[in-house]
């Protein structure tokens, strides 16, 4: 079993987005009794509201639901978890900065790392632009799980 957690700022955009891209992903592939997924905030100022309803509305129309609740990360999402993916470099310090031990510290990994598709080193944050922004993220990570999943087979 291979538990992975999507990490944001917000736990209202990308990262609950690229948990269910992921689920779908692996309910796809028949290989759900192989993961456990999960996403979660760098802050918990939107904690227990659903995800945002901008990147709600897009994950529809490309055939997504998200039922995520916000939830920040705590200290034990370090020992459950496998690998604990980011959207950015602001994440990738945060969680460096919260990380307890240097094992904890080598789970953390960017989400842009398993893309093979578009030539991108982040998920630009969607909150504050427009429309189009939310496209990208979708389109972003789908690339991103999909690569994800190719990896994890091996
Ligand atoms: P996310 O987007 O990190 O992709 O969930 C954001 C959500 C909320 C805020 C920033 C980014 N915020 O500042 O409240």
């Amino acid at each position: 079993m291979t538990k992975v957690l999507f990490i944001c700022l917000g736990n209202i955009c990308r990262s609950p987005m690229a948990e269910a891209i992921m689920k779908k992903l692996v309910k796809d592939a028949e290989r759900e009794h192989e993961f456990e997924i999960d996403s979660a905030g760098l802050i918990a100022y939107h904690q227990g509201e659903g995800a945002d309803p901008r990147m709600r509305s897009h994950a529809f129309t490309r055939g997504y639901r998200l039922t995520h609740v916000s939830r920040p990360i705590r200290s034990i999402d370090f020992d459950i978890f496998d690998i604990i993916l980011c959207m950015d470099d602001s994440n990738w310090d945060k969680l460096h900065r919260l990380a307890p031990t240097i094992e904890a510290e080598n789970k953390i990994r960017r989400i842009t790392d398993f893309c093979t598709v578009h030539a991108v080193d982040h998920v630009p944050d969607p909150y504050y632009g427009g429309e189009q922004g939310f496209e990208n993220v979708i389109d972003i990570l789908e690339d991103a799980c999909q690569g994800l999943l190719n990896e994890l087979h091996e």
